[in-house]
């Protein structure tokens, strides 16, 4: 049994009666614990699509996904989205009138978590993804570098097991891409996490253990 199992996904959008587009034409493969596995495809491959059903953005899906032999249609949808899986996009999504600090504590305030450890916890994300003097910046004041590393702090909070990233570096310079996914390859050996990236960019791919290449919703 491999840790996550990705099982004939299949996505249809529909539209219309008429119109409808199907974006994963049954997708089937593993995943391991620990990989740093990234999926490659041009625009409009399903990429998207697939990681917002991975991230439990999305139940209107066909087929199956099991993590640690578990169905993920069997957990509570928050409690999926908040301990399971942290995502990552590549338009960062801050709240702009929200400090970094409360970027990034911001998925905390849903549910009693002991303030002591979520205090520790914020102070060793702040340490690792280099934005301790930034701590009370707003998103406006921060570069796009900057501005991923909080989003990358914030999806890390509630210590996930999985970490998905949605063209994560696709709004930054290629020398900042470049330091955040060294950011991301360093927390999957310290934090233990399993890393999803997708991107459209072989190159960003060949920087992770595995690729996995999508072509029309089918992986090939
Ligand atoms: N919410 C949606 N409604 C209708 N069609 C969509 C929607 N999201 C994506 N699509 C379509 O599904 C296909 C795959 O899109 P997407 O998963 O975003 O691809 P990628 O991320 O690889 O660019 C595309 O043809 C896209 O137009
Ligand atoms: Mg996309």
């Amino acid at each position: 049994m491999s840790y996550i199992e990705i099982k004939d996904l299949k996505r249809k959008y529909v539209m219309s009666k008429e119109v409808s587009v199907e974006a994963l034409g049954g997708v089937s493969f593993n995943i391991e614990k620990g990989e740093f596995l990234s999926v490659v495809g041009s625009s409009g491959s399903g990429k998207s699509t697939l990681l917002n059903i991975l991230g439990g953005l999305d139940w209107e899906y066909k087929g199956k996904i099991c993590i640690d032999g578990k169905d993920i249609k069997e957990y509570e949808p928050n409690f999926y989205r908040r301990h399971i899986v942290g995502t990552i996009f590549q338009q960062f999504y801050l709240i702009p009138s929200l400090s970094v600090e409360e970027n990034i504590l911001l998925p905390m305030k849903f549910v009693g978590t002991k303030v002591v450890d979520v205090k520790q916890r914020l102070e060793y994300l702040l340490d690792t993804v280099g934005l301790k003097s930034r701590r009370e910046h707003l998103p406006k004041e921060l570069s796009g570098g900057e501005a991923q590393r909080v989003a990358i702090a914030r999806a890390l909070i509630d210590c996930p097991k999985i970490v998905l990233a949605d063209e994560p570096t696709g709004n930054l310079d290629s020398k900042t891409g470049e330091s955040i996914l060294n950011l991301l390859k360093e927390l999957n050996k310290t934090e233990e996490v399993t890393i999803v990236l997708v991107t459209h960019d072989r190159e960003t791919s060949k920087k992770t253990d595995r690729v996995i290449t999508l072509v029309d919703g089918k992986n090939v």
